[in-house]
Formats: structure tokens, sequence, C-alpha cells
């Protein structure tokens, strides 16, 4: 009667070299779930969200996606990224292309479709980020938090299950954090599947049904964002979580 969890890691491990990253990291992710994975800097983080979508292999372990095993399966690493949508700090938007078209490309060259059809939905998505006008402006035309939400929006132009987010808003001045943010809840709210790594602690007790805290590759903490933040099981947790609230 169970039905599997729609993202599920078990065991997964990752060395770089000798420097054993991931240790043994476990947990699952329900449909419309957002977990919040939190972690002081090279806890694995990163490596922990590229790992799920095949951006780095894993050493061992599994990766259950929509009930399918996908950690081994790099050969087929371009149709699952199709289906996972993710951001990074520093937006990598193309810096030659305007917004509307950074949204387009991949619809047409992955998805098909006409450019009438990425020009309308391009359209679309400048409205969900809330940001219609800035349609035909270069990437260096647009702020850091508007560039983002262009990010977020080419992301989901390729109608992602689920979205994978690197620390958003750290490379964005604090008046652009709140709308990149509000972008994102609103996404959350709305039933999309993410994991996101950051450190605004705000947006995490406001969007996540789970938090994560790593330390040095492990999973310390797993706990539902009521419980995280009402006191933290462990030690580290509740250091950390004072440090970065002061
Ligand atoms: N390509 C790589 N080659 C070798 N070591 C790497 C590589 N990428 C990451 N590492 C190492 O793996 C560890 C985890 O790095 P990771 O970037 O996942 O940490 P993080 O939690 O995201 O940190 P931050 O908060 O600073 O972004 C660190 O010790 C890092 O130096
Ligand atoms: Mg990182």
């Amino acid at each position: 009667m169970n039905a599997s969890p729609f993202l599920d890691v078990v065991g997964v491990n990752k060395h770089f070299g000798p420097l054993h990253v991931l240790k043994d990291c476990s947990f699952s992710v329900d449909k419309g779930q957002t977990v919040v994975l939190i972690g002081p800097s090279g806890s694995g983080k990163s490596t922990l969200l590229r790992c799920l979508n095949l951006l780095e292999p894993s050493d061992a372990g599994a990766i259950r996606f929509e009930g399918r095993d996908i950690a081994q399966d790099l050969k087929n690493a371009h149709l699952l990224r199709a289906k996972i949508g993710m951001v990074f700090q520093n937006f990598e938007l193309f810096q030659h292309l305007n917004a509307v078209e950074n949204i387009m490309l991949a619809p047409m060259k992955v998805l098909g479709l006409s450019k009438l059809d990425a020009h309308d939905l391009a359209v679309d998505l400048l409205k969900k980020v809330h940001i219609p006008d800035r349609a035909d402006h270069l990437p260096d035309e647009l702020s850091g938090g508007q560039q983002q939400r262009v990010a977020i929006a080419r992301a989901l132009a390729m109608k992602p299950k689920l979205m994978l987010y690197d620390e958003p808003t750290s490379a964005l001045d604090p008046e652009m954090i709140r709308e990149v943010l509000d972008v994102m809840a609103e996404l959350s709210a709305d039933g999309m599947t993410t994991v996101c790594v950051t450190h605004e602690m705000g947006f995490a007790r406001r969007a996540a049904d789970r938090i994560i805290f790593m330390e040095q590759g492990s999973i310390i903490e797993n706990a539902t964002s009521d419980v995280f933040f009402s006191g933290a099981a462990s030690e580290r947790a509740r250091q950390f979580l004072n440090q970065i609230l002061h």
C-alpha cells in the first residue's frame, strides 16, 4: 500500500581521490515536498545535489527517481536532466541571448517545441517569475535578482518534475534575495518537488517540509521544519543554526 517516495536516496557515497565527501547519505522526498539542505562549507551539499542529477557520478548507493534507480545510468543522464531543473548560485545564463531566448532554447532543442510555442511558453514563464517586462533584455541588462528569476524560468521551461537549487541567492545583494525566494516559495506552494541548498532560514521556515543538516559528508539530522526549528536534536545542528541566525 505504501507508495514509494518520489526521490529515494539510499546509502550514497562519493570520493574525490582519497577524500570521502559523501558518506552513506540516505533520505527521501515525497512528491510535492520541499527539502532544504544546510551545513557548513565543504560538508558535501553541492556534491550531493550534483549526484542527484548525475552531474557527478556517485560511487555507491541507489538514487531512485520515479521508482527507478538512476544512480549508475550515466548514459541516460541527459534524459534525466530534462526532468530535473537545476539553478546555480551564479545564474549561468547565455550572455548573448536575451531573457526570452534563454528560456526558449531548451524547449525547442530538447522538447521539439516550435519557435512560436517556445516563445509563448517563455512569455508565460516570465510572468510567473514576475518580470514580464524584461523579455528582450540581455543578462547584463538585468539585475542579479532578475537574472536568477530568468534562470528559474529557464529551468521551468522543461516542465521539470524536480527542482534543485544550489545557494540560489548567495550571490545577490540583500534587496534582491527576497524577490527570488518569493518565486521559489510560490513554486513550492504550487507543489513543485524541491531540494534546495540555502542559508536563508526564513525561506526554510516558510517553504520547507523537511530540513537536512550535513556535516563532513554525513547527514546528521533530517527533521520536519517544525521540529528542526523548535530545537534540532544534535548539538552540531543547533550550533550551526545559531551561527547563521546571529
Ligand atoms: N571536483 C572536485 N574535486 C575534488 N574535490 C572536490 C570537488 N568538488 C568538491 N570537492 C570537495 O568535496 C568536499 C565537499 O564539497 P561541496 O562543494 O560539496 O561542499 P558544500 O557543502 O557545497 O560547500 P559550500 O557551502 O562551500 O558550497 C569539499 O572538501 C570539496 O573541497
Ligand atoms: Mg556548495
